[in-house]
């Protein structure tokens, strides 16, 4: 289970990608504010894109892989009126109830690929486990990775795991190969041996299981072909779990250029 929090203040958009994510700050009712970058259940690309962001991430961490820390946060729609900006009052109207948050990185500057150097056993991590969920948004056009005191950190697990759209076909779709000559950590050397072998054997039915269980409920409900929000959590667990296992001997890497 996520932590939850309240809005309490729509501070900013962020304006870099497709989903127009806002800088909030929250409240736990404990008397702590902090400030989250929320992502919105009512925004273009729909609930899917959460579950992928808490499924993904909460995985990364598991992982051993720099990501923000994730929250439920609560919003009452009321918060969108005194907005002046009509698309993110109307993003504010429409995500009314639990919606995602994450730790917000001051300070952080996004990747710079002509400026960065990351080590091949790193590379090798973050391209894995990008194949494992079929994340098609880590190119160097827009490398969703920021970098802090020399860190790097992942974030914007969204387009990740297609299968979740057809899930009649998912099974096919999970067994496919993983294209990253676009990925932005493709020319650094990655080595991909190596992270197989420290993150596939610990990418186990148990900690899917953990991590599917923190995705909220009413994400999962009513999905159609499935009778329960934990039966949507199975299928996908049982997409990834066979996909660990064998996805690093079909990632091309050919053709990568710095
Ligand atoms: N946790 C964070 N801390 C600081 N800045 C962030 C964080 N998450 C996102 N951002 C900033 O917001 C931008 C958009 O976020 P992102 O998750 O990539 O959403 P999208 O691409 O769907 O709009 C990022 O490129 C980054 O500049
Ligand atoms: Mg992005």
């Amino acid at each position: 289970m996520l932590t939850e929090v309240t809005a309490v203040r729509y501070v900013t958009p962020l304006r870099e990608g497709g989903s127009l994510p806002g800088l909030v700050e929250t409240d736990d009712g404990r008397g702590t504010y902090a400030t989250y970058v929320m992502k919105f259940t009512g925004a273009g690309q729909g609930r899917k894109t959460l579950v992928a962001e808490v499924i993904c991430g909460q995985l990364a961490r598991r992982l051993g892989l720099r990501v923000p820390g994730l929250t439920g946060i609560r919003l009452d729609p009321v918060l969108g009126l005194g907005e002046p900006d009509q698309e993110v009052q109307q993003l504010l109207k429409s995500s009314g109830g639990l919606n995602l948050g994450m730790e917000y990185l001051p300070g952080a500057l996004g990747f710079d690929p002509l400026a960065f150097v990351v080590d091949p056993l790193e590379a090798g991590r973050v391209i894995w486990f990008d194949a494992l969920i079929n994340n098609v948004d880590r190119s160097w056009r827009n490398p969703n990775l920021l970098v802090r005191h020399g860190d790097v950190w992942l974030i914007d697990h969204g387009a990740s795991m297609i299968w979740h759209h057809n899930w009649p076909t998912a099974p096919t779709a999970a067994a496919r190969p993983y294209d990253a000559t676009d990925h932005v950590l493709a020319p650094y050397g990655p080595d991909i041996a190596a992270a197989a072998a420290e993150l596939a054997p610990r990418v186990t039915k148990e900690l899917l299981a953990e991590v599917t269980a923190d995705v909220p409920d009413a994400w999962l409900a009513g999905e159609a072909g499935f009778d329960s929000a934990d039966a949507v959590r199975r299928a996908y667990a049982d997409a990834l779990l066979p996909r660990a296992e064998s996805i690093h001997e079909r990632i091309t890497l050919e053709g990568a250029a710095k």
